[in-house]
């Protein structure tokens, strides 16, 4: 049986209005949505967004065949980003989503102060679920604590080693040159501060990439770096 959830829906959009995107009176509130959309979702936040004085603007148009960038032959950009570029805040509930297309990418670069969230393909149900039925600030508390305790465990950069004059010596700035071999940096990077930094590396490496073996144990397979390995004087 459908859960329709007309009264805690409501609950949920205000919650995601006046909480999580602190909607203040006079700012424009951008809704994009596809016709894959859950409408009633998007009513709701509109009305939500309306009662707190804020101006809704529901951008409603075909799904796209593809997500991200393999949604932008089908999107409206110049639209979406003109009105986007004058927006306060964006919350996005495409099932085909926007999210990291050039659309996208163009929206919040030319409108530094625009706040987004990516609730694609967001339904009634999941809606009042994960955001009509939570205690926020308590889970804000829950949020802010696990980070604190695992900021040093970040992954900062996973990187590969091609150097053909390289050799493991103990120092890292060779070390994670080493033909073949794939370096994992965890700790501190400048979006995200933490107390240090530590690299390791693991030589010989096996990389698929799309389903497609380009190493296997630090050996070039892919044909035209096999063939460009070649030419440096290795495998
Ligand atoms: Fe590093």
């Amino acid at each position: 049986m459908s859960k329709w959830y007309e009264f805690e829906l409501g609950k949920a959009a205000d919650i995601l209005t006046r909480e999580l995107f602190k909607l203040k009176e006079g700012e424009t509130f951008v809704i994009t949505a596809d016709t894959e959309s859950d409408m009633r979702v998007v009513e709701a936040t509109a009305r939500a967004a309306f009662s707190l004085g804020a101006k809704p603007m529901v951008i409603w148009t075909p799904a796209a065949l593809g997500v991200g960038a393999a949604a932008d032959p089908m999107l409206p950009q110049e639209a979406l980003v003109g009105a986007l570029k004058g927006a306060d805040a964006w919350v996005e509930f495409n099932n085909q989503w926007i999210f990291y297309s050039e659309t996208y990418t163009r929206a919040m670069k030319e409108n530094d102060r625009l706040r987004y969230s990516c609730l694609v393909g967001m339904n009634a149900d999941m809606m009042v679920r994960c955001i009509g039925r939570l205690d926020y600030p308590t889970l804000g508390e829950f949020m802010a604590k696990i980070t604190d305790l695992t900021n040093m465990m970040k992954m900062a950069h996973i990187c590969y080693g091609f150097n053909p004059g390289a050799k493991l010596t103990g120092d890292i700035v060779e070390d994670e040159r080493v033909w073949g071999c794939v370096e994992w940096g965890i700790g501190h990077m400048r979006s995200a501060p933490a107390p240090s930094h530590s690299d390791g590396i693991c030589l010989n490496a096996s990389v698929w990439l799309d389903g497609e073996q380009v190493l296997d144990r630090g050996r070039s397979v892919h044909p035209e770096l096999a063939e460009l390995a070649k030419r440096l004087g290795k495998q």
